[in-house]
């Protein structure tokens, strides 16, 4: 079932100059760029964005990095393309997350009060219909 799901280089990744490869791995895999832009997020933006996790120990270093920088957001179509996306990220915590998953292979700890880990996927069809409205409207 063709899906689109929304992916997110987050401001260490913009920093790095990971965008290229981090693109190219997903191009590489077969999904298609629908939609792609570089922006800085607005605080209302990363509100709506992160709703579910407002209140936890995490939330506002989590808005202070998304704000750190600049952010490419995309919209990336195929089959199956939100868990295949979320399979290649790997899990959140990029020491743990497997080598061969982007975040195992291009992300570490930094010692800071959030997860720096390079890329943000949808979870679920109804999260990526519901981010793809907040980021591309
Ligand atoms: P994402 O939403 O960015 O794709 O990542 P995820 O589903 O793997 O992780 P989630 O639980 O939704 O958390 C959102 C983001 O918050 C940061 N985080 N840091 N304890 C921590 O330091 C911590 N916990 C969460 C990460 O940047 C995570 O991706
Ligand atoms: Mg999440």
């Amino acid at each position: 079932m063709t899906e689109r799901s929304l992916v997110l280089i987050k401001p260490d990744g913009v920093e790095r100059n990971l965008v290229g490869a981090i693109l190219a791995r997903i191009e590489t895999k077969g999904y298609r760029i629908a939609e792609l832009q570089r922006l800085s997020a607005t605080r209302d933006i990363l509100e709506q964005h992160y709703e579910e996790h407002q209140g936890k120990p995490f939330y506002e270093p989590l808005l202070e990095f998304m704000m750190s920088g600049p952010i490419v957001a995309a919209v990336i179509e195929g089959d199956r393309a939100i868990e295949g996306l979320r399979t290649m990220m790997g899990p959140s915590d990029p020491t743990t997350a497997p080598a061969g998953t982007i975040r195992g292979d291009l992300g570490r700890d930094w010692g800071e009060k959030v997860q720096k880990n390079l890329v943000h996927g949808s979870d679920s069809p109804e999260s990526a219909e519901r981010e793809i409205g907040i980021w591309f409207g």
